[in-house]
């Protein structure tokens, strides 16, 4: 029997070899799949200067569809123009085989409706990343993009990408991106933890530009934000150092712009303040959030800019804190919050200051729990093979036992009651 796990093990690797050859990562360690492309094209993304390719290498199932005429605008990014839909089975899954056990690395999924099936209608399905619920998608409007990231630990060598249809429509995606970050980013971001975006916030732009690659070399999305007329931009022309060690590095281009409030007389009085909702409120989320600050003007020795940080009446900051003029400082949480009906972040005047507070930045994110569970990696690498090489078309993908409500219909899994379940009948 073990003679015939290694010989599955081997067909396994060269098959996986093979997928290769058609894309997956490219110099940057980048994957940008524009999802119902037609078949295996690619093109060059004029904002981000990335290359967009199909996604023959990733998964063999479901359709492609243009989304309706009426949602095509010239601003609209091209992958958001088609789409790939899965109305068959229930868990359909993209996988990324380029990753490195224990590495780093930001994937990020999008979505547009754009009537792609003609049907004009909402749709609710949820994503899992590896065996771990990550978000429920919910679509009820066709030029709507949601956006759906989450920066996470490599658990093996390889990441899937999971619709699932939970009877509320059916699962499409536009575009999955996967992006590798230095383990030293995000240090909140472990193997027992990941962090789902929930908002990443470029304080100060009142256009609708968003920046990323090349821009940001991580291609984090930072969506322009103000609140016009009560909030006003403050920006330099000169650039913003990442402090040492930085553990966020945030670009120049997003700390170069800053918002104050626009009636902060007398200054040492004045404040900001904005808040966010769970989502979904019912499951209570816990959140981290992290605060980029830097002092974009040239402050006399007789100025002072100084404010207090409160997340609901609570001290967010350590103390009285001021920006350092042209670096980028970061206050951010170490424990989640969760428990509220909302999160309300206050930057305050402390009385000696001079000027009103600052933000040039927020990231929130939502904490999931990793679950390490996995099948045995043998046992999924001889299945696979099984798979490919019998050409079985059943509803298989995904983690072949976990969770247990998607296990592989046909398959019988042992209990992880300890360490990785078995498959132990075929
Ligand atoms: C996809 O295109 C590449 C380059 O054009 C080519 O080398 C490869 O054989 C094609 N693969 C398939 C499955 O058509
Ligand atoms: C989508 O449109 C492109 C051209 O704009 C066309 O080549 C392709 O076949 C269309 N795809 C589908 C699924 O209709
Ligand atoms: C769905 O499954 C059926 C039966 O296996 C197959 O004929 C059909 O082509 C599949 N449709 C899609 C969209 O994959
Ligand atoms: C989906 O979104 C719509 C519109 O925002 C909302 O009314 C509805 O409650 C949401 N459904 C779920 C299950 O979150
Ligand atoms: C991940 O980070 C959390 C919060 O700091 C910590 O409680 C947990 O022990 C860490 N897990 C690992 C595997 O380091
Ligand atoms: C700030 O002002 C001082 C004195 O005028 C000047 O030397 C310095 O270059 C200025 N710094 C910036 C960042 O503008
Ligand atoms: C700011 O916080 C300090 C304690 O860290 C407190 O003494 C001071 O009163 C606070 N100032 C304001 C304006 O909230
Ligand atoms: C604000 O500053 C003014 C003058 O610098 C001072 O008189 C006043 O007491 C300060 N306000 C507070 C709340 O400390
Ligand atoms: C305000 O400045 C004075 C003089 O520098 C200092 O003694 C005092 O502690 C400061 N107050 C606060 C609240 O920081
Ligand atoms: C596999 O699981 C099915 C359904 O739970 C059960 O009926 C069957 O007896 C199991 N087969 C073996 C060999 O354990």
């Amino acid at each position: 029997m073990s003679t015939m796990v290694v010989w599955f093990v081997f067909l396994a690797i060269m098959f996986l070899n093979n997928a290769g050859v058609t894309g997956q990562a490219d110099d940057t360690g980048f994957v940008s799949i524009d999802c119902g492309l037609a078949g295996n094209s690619s093109y060059k993304d004029a904002s981000s200067t990335l290359t967009y390719s199909s996604e023959e290498a990733f998964i063999d199932t479901g359709t492609n569809h243009n989304i309706s005429a009426a949602y095509v605008t010239s601003t609209l990014s091209p992958h958001y123009l088609n789409v790939r839909s899965f109305s068959n089975g229930t868990r359909n899954c993209y996988t990324i085989r380029s990753l490195v056990k224990g590495e780093k690395y930001l994937v990020r999924a999008t979505f547009m409706y754009g009537n792609y099936d003609g049907l004009n209608k909402g749709v609710i399905f949820d994503l899992h990343i590896g065996v771990n619920y990550w978000k429920t998608v919910n679509i009820s409007n066709p030029d709507k993009r949601t956006i759906a990231e989450v920066i996470f630990v490599a658990p093996v060598d390889y990441i899937q990408v999971c619709l699932v249809n939970t009877g509320l429509g059916t699962p499409f995606i536009s575009s999955l991106d996967l992006r590798p970050m230095k383990n030293s980013l995000y240090p909140l971001a472990n193997s027992s933890q990941s962090l789902a975006l929930q908002h990443r916030l470029n304080a100060g732009p009142t256009d609708t530009t968003i920046i990323r690659y090349p821009d940001d070399p991580h291609d984090r999305m930072w969506e322009p934000w103000s609140n016009y007329p009560y909030w006003t931009e403050i920006t330099t022309s000169s650039h913003v150092q990442n402090v040492q060690n930085d553990i966020f590095e945030v670009p120049s281009v997003v700390l170069q712009t800053a918002v104050t409030p626009v009636n902060a007389t007398p200054a040492n009085t004045s404040e900001l303040k904005f808040f966010w909702l769970p989502d979904p409120p019912d499951k209570d989320p816990e959140y981290l959030a992290n605060l980029h600050f830097s002092e974009l003007m040239n402050l006399t020795k007789d100025q002072k800019r100084e404010f207090n940080i409160t997340l609901n009446d609570a001290m967010f900051s350590p103390g009285p804190f001021s920006p350092d003029p042209l670096y980028a400082n970061a206050v951010y949480g170490f424990k989640p919050v969760h428990g509220r009906q909302q999160y309300i972040l206050t930057l305050k005047a402390t009385a000696n200051s001079t000027l009103p507070p600052i933000i040039n930045a927020v990231e929130v994110f939502l904490v999931l729990q990793v679950s390490g569970i996995l099948t045995d990696s043998a046992d999924v690498s001889a299945i696979n093979t099984i798979k490919s090489q019998y050409q079985i078309k059943r509803d298989w993908y995904g983690d072949p036992c976990v969770p247990k409500t998607y296990a592989w219909d046909g398959l019988n899994c042992s209990d992880a009651v300890s360490g990785s379940p078995r498959i132990t009948v075929l």
